[in-house]
């Protein structure tokens, strides 16, 4: 694999989201019922035994975060300790030792600051976008937790996630499920992707961006897309996004709840959203930290498109939900208490 060309050669205007092997990233290793002190490398292949738990069995997790530029030119980073938390949760479920937060921190800005030419200009659109992994290695062969883990965090600079970015795009439904019940949809797991890339596949092969997942016991609510929650707005200016187990707790979900609430004086609902009532909303859209604020067009469900504001342009609610998320994370709006952590150059 080719390393990233030089940030002079780096058309930031239209970077998509893919990937590119940056100058460094961060890797830790676990053994003995520790982690070392980690480092910053340069190499961004791993070197792992072929019993491998995550290779066999799923014993990986993840995050997504990203590093934002300022007006000024300053780099700041957008809630890293929900990030720390999540993954410290996932971990637990896979029963993996977590990387503690406060290294976790450091750890991010270690790998921005090392990496920093690669934040894209401020009015750009672009963010520099990062994947903290774990994964179990080592010596192994039943099903068991593994012996040893890796944790890296490695960066790249992103654009737009789905191609229409701040226009809206349609979803469709599917007849698969993303998550069980009681299974891992909570958690941050790397098997819950693994699980989705066919539904994706068929979706994107008939002119969708990702699949609207329903829940898995009665198929009858909205659960989330692909890669991202499921946010609706109605009449009565309510801001309405789904509550399930089997979901994963977004960060941008819980942030756009309360800036719903606080910044915009509308009302947060954490609640049911049945598929057969989607006339409730008169907008809706899918957020998280790769898709930011998706609208969404319109839902194909049972053969039929039902469109929210417009196939063509963002309503104006959403505009707004998303000219005061990407304010706060681009320092031009005042963030709430804590939101945003600074890197020191
Ligand atoms: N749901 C899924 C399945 C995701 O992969 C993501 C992305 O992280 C989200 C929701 C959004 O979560 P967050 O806002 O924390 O990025
Ligand atoms: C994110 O938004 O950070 C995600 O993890 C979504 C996707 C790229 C898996």
């Amino acid at each position: 694999m080719a390393k990233a060309p030089a940030p002079s050669e780096i058309d930031w205007q239209n970077l998509g989201f893919n990937y590119l092997d940056l100058p460094y990233r961060f890797l830790a290793h676990y053994k003995d019922g520790q982690w070392d002190d980690g480092q910053l490398t340069g190499d961004s292949t791993l070197h792992i035994n072929e019993g491998s738990t995550a290779l066999h069995y799923g014993q990986a997790d993840f995050e997504g975060l990203k590093a934002y530029r300022t007006k000024n030119g300053d780099i700041q980073l957008f809630r890293p300790d929900r990030n720390a938390a999540r993954m410290q949760q996932s971990c637990d479920r896979l029963l993996m030792p977590s990387f503690p937060a406060d290294k976790f921190i450091a750890a991010v800005k270690s790998v921005v600051k090392a990496n920093a030419d690669y934040v894209p200009p401020y009015g750009t659109g672009g963010t520099l976008y990062l994947r903290p992994l774990m994964i179990g290695i080592g010596e192994n062969i039943g099903v068991h937790p593994a012996p040893e883990y890796l944790f890296t965090i490695f960066a790249m600079p992103v654009g737009a996630y789905y191609k229409g970015g701040v226009k809206p795009t349609n979803f469709t439904t599917s007849y698969y499920d993303r998550a069980a019940p009681h299974g891992t949809g909570q958690s941050k797991v790397g098997g819950n992707y693994g699980g989705s890339l066919l539904p994706g596949d068929e979706a994107h092969k008939a002119g969708f961006s990702d699949v609207i997942y329903l829940d898995p016991a009665t198929h009858t609510k909205i659960e989330e897309a692909g890669s991202a929650n499921f946010f609706g707005v109605t009449q009565n200016n309510e801001f309405v996004t789904p509550k399930s187990d089997s979901i994963l707790p977004s960060i941008t979900k819980y942030s756009l709840l309360y800036l719903a609430e606080h910044y915009l004086g509308m009302k947060p609902v954490e609640g049911d959203v049945y598929i057969d009532d989607l006339d409730r909303f008169t907008e809706a859209g899918a957020m998280g930290t790769a898709a930011v604020i998706a609208p969404i067009g319109g839902i194909e469900y049972q053969n039929q498109l039902h469109v929210f504001y417009s196939e063509t342009e963002v309503g104006p609610v959403t505009q707004k939900l998303y000219d005061t998320l990407t304010g706060i994370q681009f320092g031009d709006v005042e963030a709430p208490e804590g939101w945003i952590q600074k890197i020191a150059l």
